[in-house]
């Protein structure tokens, strides 16, 4: 069965006294997650050994980087490779993410790098992908979406699939208030899927999981993770807010 995972991304937020006060909040308030659900904490590079620290002992609770680099090592000032964080037993990296690809100029061939070394150092890729509004009002999100899936990952075998993780984030519902129905929603994600069964079978597109991403806020997230294909979200500004997060989480299939 796929995990179902409540994924934070904190983005370029707090100082690292904010984020121990967060996460002490977060984890003072009763919460379960069974052995299918996840807890995922997209924080910036600088806190990930203390947040990692503090998960210690939690169940099914995990950290992820919000980039690596797609180089191995060497005079890359200001980067940081999937080995260091592998070094530090961070769980997962967020890739693709559409402030990535807008901000940093992300290709799809640097993204295949990028999942390539985040696999082979052992840590899970959620790969972002997502339309921006104009090409949803052209019609054209499906085969948008379709072309970030083929590009960036479809090079990879159907054991590195088995389990992956993708995000499903419509731009325009980034940080706007503005989140997907849970019919555009569910619709984007059984697309997805099935782009995956296509390429690797139904049993391995079902054993992926598909967040989606855009506005999921405490009092959204039960809704739009009852779609059948939406396994759970990744989480901007609510995640942010302990309560909200917390809710977020208990909000999980
Ligand atoms: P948001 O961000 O929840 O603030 O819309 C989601 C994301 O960009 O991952």
């Amino acid at each position: 069965m796929r995990k179902q995972i409540a994924a934070a991304n904190w983005k370029m937020n707090l100082t690292l006294q904010q984020s121990e006060a967060l996460m002490n909040e977060l984890l003072a308030i009763p919460h379960t997650l069974n052995e299918n659900q996840q807890a995922v904490f997209g924080v910036p590079f600088p806190y990930l050994i203390n947040v990692k620290n503090k998960l210690s002992g939690k169940k099914n609770a995990f950290v992820a980087a919000q980039n690596c680099y797609d180089k191995k090592s060497g005079a890359y000032t200001g980067e940081v490779s999937a080995e260091m964080l592998k070094s530090i037993s961070v769980d997962y990296v967020i890739l693709g993410h559409s402030e990535r690809r807008e901000y940093f100029n992300e290709s799809h061939a640097m993204l295949a790098a990028k999942v390539n070394i985040s696999l082979e150092n052992g840590l899970k890729p959620i790969f972002c992908c997502g339309e921006a509004l104009s090409v949803r009002e052209a019609g054209n999100e499906n085969n948008f979406v379709e072309t970030q899936l083929k590009e960036s990952l479809f090079h990879l075998s159907a054991a590195q699939m088995t389990g992956f993780v993708i995000a499903y984030e419509p731009i325009w519902a980034i940080g706007t208030g503005k989140t997907a129905s849970n019919e555009q929603a569910q619709q984007m994600h059984a697309h997805i899927r099935s782009v995956l069964a296509k390429q690797y079978g139904q049993a391995i597109a079902d054993s992926i999981s598909i967040l989606y991403g855009g506005s999921v806020k405490a009092n959204n997230a039960k809704e739009i993770f009852a779609q059948p294909d939406v396994d759970g979200g990744l989480v901007g500004g609510a995640s942010l807010v302990a309560a909200d997060f917390a809710a977020i989480i208990n909000s999980l299939k």
